[in-house]
């Protein structure tokens, strides 16, 4: 199991062009790293163009969404086996953004999950407190109310494949990441979670950070225990900022 993943979140951004700009540049500077790995996340209808660039790469794919019933009448939705075809590894899931933009519960988020893990693919999950509930001292009972419900139906043998990513809402596109404390503190408290729940299993689980991470912060935020990596959105959009906080996830690990 490598030490850090490095996850770009491209989110509705970079057409086909830009992505197979954005591709060739990683894939060209990412190395066979047994520590480090790196994931990119485009937009559905580029992951066929990134997989097939990224075929003998040390670039991981995954996709920002899925829906969790494999096929039939669900317009606009894009199943689990549709992405699987393409190589692909990871899916986010519950992304404040499709939480707070798209309706999105948890009772649906723990479906998706629940499907992931049964296609043997790595669901990485974010929660997050928005700005009103850290100051009205409710963060770990957002956080807890989510993973109670999210991880509800997710088969106890296959929960080490999955990724917790956490992403405070305030802190995402902001500039403003959470500071090294509050970091500190939340991933420490999750992964008390999850050993609570999972006992050893718990240790194998990443837990990312997300929110305005970028190569300034990196260093410091990557180097907090129980932080396995970031989520990274705005400075995963040009290889130049990507490869710092890869680079810098080398030199730590
Ligand atoms: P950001 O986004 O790095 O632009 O703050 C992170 C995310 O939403 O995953």
């Amino acid at each position: 199991m490598s030490k850090y993943l490095i996850a770009g979140n491209w989110k509705m951004n970079t057409n086909a062009d830009e992505t197979r700009k954005l591709v060739s540049e990683l894939s060209a500077s990412a190395s066979k790293n047994q520590e480090v790995e790196m994931l990119v996340c485009p937009p559905f209808i580029n992951i066929p163009g990134a997989s097939e660039l990224l075929k003998d790469s040390f670039v991981s794919l995954g996709a920002q969404n899925c829906y969790f019933e494999e096929k039939g009448a669900f317009t606009g939705e894009i199943s689990i086996p549709m992405l699987k075809a393409f190589n692909l590894e990871y899916i986010i899931i519950g992304h404040s953004e499709r939480r707070a933009y798209f309706n999105e519960s948890d009772d649906l988020i723990a479906k998706k999950l629940e499907a992931i893990l049964n296609h043997n693919l790595k669901p990485i999950l974010c929660i997050g407190e928005t700005l009103e509930e850290r100051n009205a001292g409710k963060t770990f009972e957002v956080l807890k109310n989510q993973l109670d419900i999210d991880l509800s139906k997710a088969d106890l043998l296959k929960i080490s494949d999955m990724v917790i990513a956490y992403e405070p809402v305030w802190a995402i596109g902001t500039g403003v990441s959470a500071t090294n404390e509050q970091v500190a503190e939340a991933h420490k408290w999750i992964r008390e979670y999850l050993e609570n729940n999972y006992k050893t299993e718990a240790a194998k689980i990443k837990i990312l950070y997300g929110g305005s991470l970028n190569h300034a912060n990196a260093k410091e935020i990557l180097a907090i225990p129980n932080v396995d990596g970031g989520l990274i959105g705005g400075a995963s959009l040009k290889s130049e900022s990507f490869l710092k906080i890869y680079n810098t996830a080398i030199e730590l690990s």
